[in-house]
C-alpha cells in the first residue's frame, strides 16, 4: 500500500506518498481500507518532529479516518468486513489501510457521506471528552470557544449551541459569518478585540461558564478573568505557548477550574470510553442534522503537502480532507 512518510522532518514537502508495507490486524484490531484522513494541528507539529508518535501507534501521520472494513481480527465481534466505518486513530490515517483497536470505531452517522466522515472523530471525542464529560456543559450556560473557525472549534460551537448552551468564539473577523451560521451567538475578532471585555459584555459581567482552549500560555491569565463564578477552563491546546501565569487569588475567589488534557496519548481502553460516549450522545445529534461535518475542502492524499500549508496558513474553516482513489 502507499503512505505518507516523514523520511526527514521539517516543512510540507517532508511528506512522502510512498510504497510501504500493508497492516495486518492484531486479534482486537480491524484493518480499514481508507477512503478519507483529515488534516489535524497536531499533524504539523509531528512532520516538523515535534510530535512523535506514542508507542506503539503506527509512524505515518493521521489521527483519524473513514473507510471499509477490510479486515478483522480474531477477537473481533460486533463489526465485519465490508462494513463503512469512521475511526479515531493513534496514527495512520494518511495511507491507504490502517490496523486500529476496534473499541476506536464508529459506525458512518446516517446522512453523512463516507469521505466526509473523516472530519468527525477527533473533533467529536476532543470536545465531547473535555466540554461534555470534563466540563459538563450544562443547558443554559455559557460556553467561549477560542478559535471557532478551526477543526475543533467549528465542532464545539455546533455542540455546544446543541446542547442548549449559548455559544460565543473567538476567530478572525472573516470567518464570523459561518460562526453565526453554526450556532455562535457573539462572536470576538481576537486580533483586534478584548475578548475578556466582549465575553463580559455579553454576558451582563457574569463571564463563561466554560471555556474551550486552543491557546494556552499567553491566554491563561486572560481566559481565568473571563471565567463566571464556578467556571471551567480547559486547555487542549498550546499554539501560545506552555507557560503562563495562573493568579490562584482569582481562581478561588471564582471557585473555578483549570484543567488541560491531550488525546492521542491516552490508552487505547480510555479512547474505547471516550469513542462510546460519543457514540451514544454525540452520533444522535449528527443523524438528527443538529451538527455538521464542516469542511473547507479535499484534496488526494498524494497533495497532502499543499493540505498542511493551507492549515498553516490558517485560512481554512473546519477540516481539510485527504483523499485515497
Ligand atoms: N489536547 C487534545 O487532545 C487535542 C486534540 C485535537 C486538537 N487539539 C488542539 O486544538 C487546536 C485546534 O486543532 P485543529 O486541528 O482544529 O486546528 P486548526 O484547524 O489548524 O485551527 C487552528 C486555528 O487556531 C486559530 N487561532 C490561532 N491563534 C488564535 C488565537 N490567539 N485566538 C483564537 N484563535 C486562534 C486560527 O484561527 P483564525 O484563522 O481565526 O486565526 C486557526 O485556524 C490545536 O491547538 C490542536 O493542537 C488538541
Amino acid at each position: 500500500m502507499k503512505a505518507i512518510m516523514i523520511p526527514t522532518p521539517g516543512g510540507p514537502d517532508a511528506l512522502l506518498w510512498a510504497d510501504v508495507s500493508e497492516p495486518t490486524p492484531g486479534p482486537d484490531e480491524v484493518v480499514i481500507d481508507i477512503r478519507a484522513s483529515a488534516v489535524n494541528r497536531a499533524d504539523l507539529l509531528q512532520r516538523q518532529g515535534h510530535y512523535p508518535p506514542p508507542a506503539g501507534a503506527s509512524p505515518y501521520p493521521g489521527l483519524e479516518c473513514a473507510g471499509v472494513i477490510g479486515a478483522v481480527g480474531t477477537g473481533v465481534t460486533g463489526w465485519s468486513v465490508g462494513e463503512p466505518v469512521c475511526a479515531l486513530l493513534s496514527g495512520g490515517g494518511y495511507a491507504e489501510q490502517v490496523a486500529v483497536p476496534a473499541g476506536q470505531l464508529l459506525p458512518v452517522p446516517a446522512g453523512v457521506e463516507l469521505i466526509e466522515a473523516a472530519a468527525l472523530p477527533e473533533v467529536a471525542c476532543t470536545v465531547w471528552s473535555n466540554v461534555v464529560r470534563l466540563a459538563r456543559l450544562g443547558a443554559g450556560e455559557t460556553l467561549l470557544v477560542h478559535g471557532g473557525g478551526s477543526g475543533i472549534g467549528t465542532f464545539a460551537v455546533q455542540l455546544g449551541a446543541a446542547l442548549g448552551a449559548t455559544v460565543l468564539a473567538t476567530a478572525r473577523a472573516g470567518k464570523h459569518d459561518r460562526l453565526r451560521e453554526l450556532g455562535a451567538t457573539t462572536v470576538i475578532d481576537y486580533t483586534g478585540q478584548d475578548f475578556v471585555e466582549a465575553t463580559m459584555a455579553a454576558t451582563d459581567g457574569r463571564g463563561a461558564d466554560v471555556i474551550l482552549d486552543i491557546v494556552g500560555g499567553s491566554y491563561l491569565g486572560r481566559n481565568v478573568a473571563a471565567l463566571a463564578t464556578g467556571g471551567r477552563l480547559v486547555v487542549i491546546g498550546m499554539q501560545g505557548g506552555r507557560r503562563g501565569e495562573l493568579d490562584l487569588g482569582a481562581l478561588l475567589a471564582k471557585r473555578a477550574s483549570v484543567a488541560a488534557t491531550a488525546l492521542r496519548s491516552r490508552p487505547a481502553a480510555e479512547k474505547a470510553a471516550i469513542v462510546r460516549g460519543v457514540r451514544e450522545e454525540v452520533w444522535p445529534l449528527i443523524v438528527s442534522g443538529a451538527i455538521r461535518p464542516v469542511v473547507d475542502r479535499r484534496l488526494p492524499m498524494a497533495r497532502a503537502a499543499e493540505a498542511h500549508r493551507i492549515v498553516e496558513s490558517g485560512a481554512h474553516f473546519g477540516k481539510v480532507l485527504l483523499t485515497v482513489d
